[in-house]
């Protein structure tokens, strides 16, 4: 990984996604996050301000080293205990069943093998865990699709793999069956970027799965 992904990067990503509008939506994600948690994508860590208070301990995965270090400061001034893992969420050395809820923000659309990430993101889960996300991508307007197609090779070189294209409910419901999921574009930004997807999708108990 280089130079712009490690060093440049991480303070640029930690500016732009810490913007008030996505602050209260981060909020509103993470309130009924509960047990053992796993989050995905951890950046500069701008979800930690906004887990509940009974949360404790978080485990995180990134890939890239410049953010986990770029991370240290907020971590360090929290109150929960984060143990940061640096390696891709398309391998996680971790057990079967281990999470009651995965959070991923604003990282799906930046993983290279998604849908192997979202396989393991399952995998992890206990059954009935959730899997708690806040993503932007593709846009149900056919006209900022174009666009969104058009600007995604350039988007992928500025953002480091990061795709404005991708259909996150799509994505999420072949590997979630049970998903509740909004969509919406904040007024104050454009549908080409921030066409979001907020959601929560659960893993089948093995009683449900039984019964389908
Ligand atoms: C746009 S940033 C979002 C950071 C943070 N989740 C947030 O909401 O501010 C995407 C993050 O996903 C990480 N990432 C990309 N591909 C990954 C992968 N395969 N495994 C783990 N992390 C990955 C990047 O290194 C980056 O930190």
């Amino acid at each position: 990984m280089g130079f712009y992904s490690q060093v440049i990067l991480p303070p640029l990503l930690d500016w732009s996604l810490s913007d008030a509008t996505i602050a209260k939506l981060r909020y509103e994600l993470l309130q009924d996050v509960q047990g053992e948690v796993l989050e995905i994508g951890f950046g500069t860590g701008l979800n930690l301000g906004f887990y509940p208070n009974h949360i404790q301990k978080i485990t995180t995965v990134d890939k890239n080293a410049g953010m986990n270090a770029f991370a240290k400061r907020r971590i360090q001034n929290s109150q929960i205990k984060v143990e940061q893992l640096t390696l891709s969420s398309e391998q996680l050395p971790i057990a079967n069943h281990t999470f009651d809820s995965v959070v991923s923000t604003f990282t799906l659309c930046s993983i290279t093998n998604v849908r192997q990430a979202l396989k393991e993101i399952h995998r992890v889960l206990k059954p009935g865990g959730r899997f708690f996300f806040l993503e932007h991508g593709l846009s149900d307007k056919p006209q900022v699709q174009i666009w969104q197609n058009r600007l995604t090779p350039l988007q992928k070189i500025i953002g480091d793999g990061c795709h404005l294209n991708r259909d996150i409910y799509a994505l999420v419901a072949a590997q979630f069956p049970d998903v509740n999921i909004q969509q919406f574009t904040p007024v104050n930004m454009s549908d080409i970027i921030a066409h979001f997807y907020q959601g929560v999708a659960t893993k089948s108990s093995p009683q449900q799965e039984w019964q389908n």
